[in-house]
């Protein structure tokens, strides 16, 4: 759920603040309402209360919370302040923080939509219109007012636009940062633990740290991310669901049912290929000699993943491999009818298995190929994750 700070500030337009607060939860946003001092001359901050995800806040101190500026714009995916007076637009262009707004406007790395409203005299201001191309040049968004009714009975540029069009492009400003808002992903992440008996379990030694970073990552760009895991690892932020397994049988059952919901599956857990016939449900005892394991083959429910496809749907595998990365990652592409293929070269010491750092091949049924050179894995996750919003777009 995308988190939106609503800034209200004192115009007359502060009115239609309520009505753009109740929109954005409307579409989904979790909404916490800032207010100037001055925006509570001209509004009262039960509305927001009532209305808001949160309680509105006006208070920089004496508040329950120790610094909730840096809380909200932390937190924050979008801030957007309507009404926007021109007093306000002068402080956040000036870097001045003397409110709880404006210091919130300083301690955020979100998006930023302005939507001024103000007298035309004021609006013409070359002070005005100097702050807000200052503004724009730093990337800040800027929705500039309508002509029309303006208070006390002056018609001219300066008016509020309406809060239908005010959320159209907060909305925009959001899915333009979070590219996979609304998209459903599924990662599996870890390597398999298959018992040889109640306490012993054959396993390899994928980390989960890649399919992690992917799976933070897709949430950061505003996915329903499913996460199917193996690992203990803490379970980033903004994950809607975390389904624990451990072995090849219990992944397949956990992936399969729900599959076909997904527009996005990034398989990157490492699944065994073999698992033992005939676990022992007891410690097998040293007395009892080096016990000889007779394995089978897992099910590849990859290539089940891949025949089943529905039309749309994007399908990614992982490849690890020690020799022929390419032709090897390749194969498995075609075979496993994926549209992308991570190919792993696990043979060196700082890609692959438990390291933080990778240097991988993305190979696309397209046929395109993208050698990544040693970086993080949260990189690897973004280079990925924006192929595949490419793909879509
Ligand atoms: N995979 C799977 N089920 C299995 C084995 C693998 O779904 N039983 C998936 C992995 O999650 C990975 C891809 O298939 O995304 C490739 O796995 P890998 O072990 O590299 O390939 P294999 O086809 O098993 O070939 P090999 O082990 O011989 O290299």
């Amino acid at each position: 759920m995308p988190r939106v700070v609503l800034g209200v500030t004192g115009g007359i337009a502060a009115y239609k603040a309520v009505e753009v607060c109740r929109r954005l939860i409307d579409a989904g946003c979790f909404v916490s309402p800032v207010l100037t001092v001055d925006a509570t001359r001209f509004i009262g901050t039960a509305t927001f209360d009532a209305l808001g995800s949160e309680p509105a806040r006006i208070a920089l101190f004496d508040c329950p919370e120790p610094s909730p500026h840096t809380h909200l714009g932390q937190q924050a995916d979008l801030i957007v302040i309507a009404p926007a007076t021109a007093n306000t637009i002068a402080k956040y262009t000036h870097g001045v923080a003397d409110d709880l707004l404006t210091a919130t406007l300083l301690a955020t790395r979100a998006p930023v939509l302005i939507c001024p409203a103000m007298h035309t005299e004021m609006w013409e201001q070359a002070s005005v219109q100097t702050n807000l191309a200052t503004l724009r040049s730093r990337g800040v968004h800027v929705l500039d007012p309508d002509s029309g009714d303006l208070a006390c009975g002056d018609v001219g540029m300066g008016r509020l636009p309406e809060p239908g069009r005010i959320v159209a492009a907060a909305l925009d400003v959001l899915a333009q940062n979070r590219p996979l808002l609304g998209r459903r992903v599924l990662v599996t992440a870890g390597g398999t633990r298959e018992p040889i008996d109640s306490v012993r379990v054959i396993t390899n030694r994928s980390s989960g740290k890649q399919g992690y970073a992917i799976a933070q990552v897709a949430a950061e760009m505003g996915a329903h991310v499913t996460l199917v895991t193996t690992v203990d690892r803490a379970i980033p932020e903004g994950i809607a669901a975390v389904i624990r397994v451990e072995t090849a049988q219990q992944m397949q059952d956990a992936v399969m049912p729900i599959a076909a919901a997904q527009d996005i599956i990034v398989m990157a857990a490492a699944v065994a290929d073999f698992r033992a016939v005939a676990p022992k449900d007891r410690k097998t005892k040293k007395e009892d000699g080096p016990p000889s394991i007779v394995l089978e083959p897992t099910h590849d429910f990859l290539v089940d993943l891949g025949a089943q496809k529905p039309a749309g749907q994007i399908l990614v595998g992982f490849a690890a491999e020690t020799e022929s990365l390419h032709e090897n990652a390749l194969g498995k592409l075609k075979r496993k009818k994926l549209d992308f293929i991570v190919g792993n070269d696990v043979s060196q010491s700082d890609a692959g298995f438990e390291v933080d750092t990778n240097r991988v091949v993305i190979i696309s049924a397209a046929g395109t190929a993208t050698e990544l050179p040693l970086q993080t894995k949260t990189a690897v996750a973004k280079e990925l994750l924006h192929a595949i919003v490419a793909r879509f777009a």
